[in-house]
């Protein structure tokens, strides 16, 4: 007879206050925490949770937790990072995914390996990063995207996913939907191609190269912009509780957008290839007076409309209940529906 397995170091009734960056209060049932693909498949093989369902928790910068979690919580803390591959094309970097996202991106650029410092000063990890296809000042997860590893909760297999096989979109993938629960990254490639070029033609860093001069920034010149630029109007998470933008920016057709234009003139927005046109949902919030407000101990940040904060010791009912409140009054003046980018659980 075989030994039962071992289980990775589970929890049972854990407090996920300190591991989502809202600061929300929600209690797991059951917290694994996973160190390797071998933990994962000893969950799936597990009598008690085998079977059960199952939450993957990153760095918890993309959830809303509004109540206690019945699914078996896997707390993702798969660590290592190294150079697997340098061609004169490109350098192919893995990182598990429950590495820390900024420190991963600084590690490459000491590393002499430049191409993520566009996404500097992103909250959460590794493995969340792909998820939702993370994207700021011009790059998007999915222009560096190698592939990644995977390990599937229902045969406890590894298997390896490309670019095309993720069906990354603005602030998506296919784990936010097809794969959510039923499969956990474990490793992500990054593509950094050669020779690097910078990604500059973004509003806030052309205003940087014109303020300080530096019409040709080297990677590390970014990197310290895009700091500077997200400090200046983001909150810290370790200091406000938030998730980011709240909303996804909302793409609306060529038509449509004609129609908010002549009434709104202002309206910040941005043609995309396919001819549909995106609008700044910060703008859009800040239209409606939101900018600062607070409903019960959440808030909608001074400096950054898009961002929902915790005014301290909110629930994630009173997060929900600002969005909504937020969303029908966008929907009442515009006519659009703004869909949030976390995770509402
Ligand atoms: N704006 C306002 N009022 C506000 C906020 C924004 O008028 O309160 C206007 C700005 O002046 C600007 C426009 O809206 O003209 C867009 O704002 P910004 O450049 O700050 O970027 P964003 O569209 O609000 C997006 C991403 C961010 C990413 C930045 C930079 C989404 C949902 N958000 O924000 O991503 O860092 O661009 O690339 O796509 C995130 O996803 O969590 C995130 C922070």
């Amino acid at each position: 007879m075989s030994a039962p397995p071992v289980v990775p170091r589970i929890e049972q009734r854990a407090s996920l206050r300190g591991f989502n960056t809202f600061g929300l209060p929600a209690v797991a049932q059951t917290l694994a925490y996973i160190t390797s693909d071998a933990d994962v498949r000893r969950i799936v093989d597990h009598p008690d949770y085998g079977r059960a369902p199952k939450f993957i928790l990153g760095g918890g910068s993309n959830v809303v937790l509004t109540r206690d979690v019945a699914a078996v919580v896997l707390k993702i803390e798969i660590r290592g990072r190294r150079l697997v591959a340098e061609s004169p094309e490109a350098w192919i970097v893995e990182a598990g995914a429950g590495e820390n996202w900024h420190d991963t991106v600084a590690w490459t650029l000491d590393q002499g390996w430049p191409g993520l410092e566009n996404l500097a000063l992103i909250p959460g990890s590794v493995g969340a990063a792909p998820v939702q296809n993370i994207g700021a000042y011009g790059v998007e997860m999915k222009d560096r995207f190698d592939s990644l590893d995977a390990v599937d909760l229902v045969t406890g297999r590894t298997v390896t996913l490309d670019a095309a096989m993720c069906r990354f979109g603005y602030r998506d993938s296919v784990f936010k939907n097809v794969l959510a629960g039923k499969s956990v990254i474990t490793r992500v490639r990054f593509r950094l191609p050669r020779p690097w070029q910078a990604v500059r033609g973004y509003l806030d860093l052309e205003r940087k190269m014109t303020e300080t001069g530096i019409g040709n920034p080297d990677p590390r010149t970014i990197f310290d912009w895009v700091c500077a630029i997200r400090r200046a109007k983001l909150p810290d998470p370790a200091v406000i509780g938030n998730a980011g933008s709240f909303f996804k920016n909302p793409v609306v057709t060529a038509e449509q957008c004609r129609d908010i234009i002549g009434r709104d003139p202002e309206i910040v927005h941005y043609p995309m290839p396919d001819g549909s046109v995106k609008l700044a949902a910060g703008w859009l919030i800040d239209a409606c007076g939101w900018k600062g407000k607070t409903v019960g101990r959440a808030g909608v940040y001074e400096r950054q409309a898009l961002v929902l904060v915790n005014r301290g010791g909110a629930s994630g009912a009173e997060v929900v209940t600002l969005a909504r409140a937020i969303q029908e009054s966008v929907y009442g003046r515009f006519g659009i529906r703004l869909e949030p980018e976390p995770i509402i659980l």
